[in-house]
């Protein structure tokens, strides 16, 4: 039923500024669901098959990526359009406004976006009363953790550790975003010696919070799709050496390539969506064969059909996320991804 509707939703919406239209569709979702309206229009259960990926079962293979629900306060509608896992976040310490309006541009006939929204979020006290107010969702619930834009690289990781505490007895996993484009600097702390310090200090904290609180809550990094053979080596030796989890790759481009004729080309910020595909999925590919499967990858970046999720996997994914096709082809690409990323279907 929501998949009939969408065509129309999506008209109606693109008549709208983006950041409005988001605004609008969350709170719609939000509505449907404690109506009980998005209950009837969807399947009551999670589809597709469970796989186990970093200690954790996730029910299906496809997630939705962080930036859409910054705030986790949509989760149980948005666990009814079929995400096996949600991400939300990025969350920072404290609440911050993120960049100045306007932030946010589709780029229609390449089903791209660019987004400078800076981190925009209630900070990570009301990130984690809104996970504990949803109880509907079945699936995983990932944190995805940042530093404020007011905090100096030096600092920023009194800042990443300070969320990973408070997120740790609440997330299902957390992720440490060192590769959006929006907040000046943040991807220096990819730097090798940068990323090996963060690492050792969040894998202490992850120890003594695994004692107290009884179990591990897996560390994920998440990394940028601008990166060189070069930085992918020294980065995956120091994912390997620091016994890293998990990795995410990869965030939204500062490249421009197949879109440079578009109005929007030269708007600064991270570039996701189908230009997208290509690019990251080279970087996965490069990280997957540099980790030899010690270290789980999530593919994300460009994803709008079944086969492309397929394409991540045979790159060396364990699981996947989207965002911006969601926009553009609505929930029926959830399901079809869910049912269709089956361990037969992949070999
Ligand atoms: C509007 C927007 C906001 C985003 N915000 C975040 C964010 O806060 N944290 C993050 O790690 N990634 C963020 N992302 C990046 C996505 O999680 C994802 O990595 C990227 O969009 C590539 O996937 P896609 O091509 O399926 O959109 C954002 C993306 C978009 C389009």
């Amino acid at each position: 039923m929501i998949d009939i509707l969408y065509p129309l939703v999506r008209k109606c919406l693109f008549q709208l500024d983006p950041e409005s239209a988001h605004h609008l569709s969350m709170q719609g979702l939000r509505l449907a669901e404690r109506s009980g309206l998005l209950g009837l229009m969807t399947p009551s259960k999670l589809q597709g098959e469970a796989v186990e990926v970093m200690g954790l079962r996730f029910p299906n293979r496809i997630g939705l990526a962080a930036g859409l629900d910054k705030e986790g306060n949509t989760i149980d509608a948005l666990g009814r359009l079929g995400f096996g896992h949600i991400e939300i976040g990025t969350i920072t310490p404290k609440a911050q406004p993120g960049n100045p309006c306007p932030r946010l541009f589709r780029l229609v006939d390449h089903e791209a976006v660019i987004n400078r929204m800076g981190f925009n979020n209630s900070g990570i006290d009301q990130g984690i009363l809104n996970v504990l107010s949803s109880h509907r969702y079945q699936g995983i619930v990932g944190f995805n953790i940042g530093k404020n834009k007011m905090t100096p690289n030096e600092q920023a990781a009194d800042d990443y550790l300070d969320c990973f505490r408070k997120a740790y007895p609440v997330a299902d996993y957390i992720v440490i975003n060192l590769s959006s484009p929006n907040t000046p600097g943040l991807r220096d702390l990819q730097g090798a010696e940068q990323s090996a310090r963060l690492l050792g200090l969040l894998k202490q904290e992850q120890a003594k919070l695994q004692l107290q609180y009884g179990r591990e809550v897996p560390l994920v990094f998440k990394v940028a799709p601008d990166l060189d053979d070069g930085q992918i080596r020294e980065l995956s030796r120091v994912f390997l050496d620091g016994g890293l989890d998990g990795l995410i790759a990869t965030n939204t481009t500062l490249d421009r390539a197949g879109v440079d004729a578009h109005h929007h080309a030269g708007e600064a910020g991270g570039l996701s969506g189908v230009p997208l595909m290509i690019k990251s999925t080279e970087v996965l590919r490069a990280f997957s064969s540099q980790l030899s499967g010690k270290i789980p990858i999530i593919g994300v970046g460009g994803i709008s059909t079944l086969d492309d999720a397929r394409e991540k996997l045979k790159a060396g994914a364990s699981l996947v996320q989207i965002y911006s096709s969601l926009i553009y082809r609505g929930p029926r690409l959830v399901r079809e991804i869910a049912r269709g990323l089956t361990e037969a279907s992949i070999k």
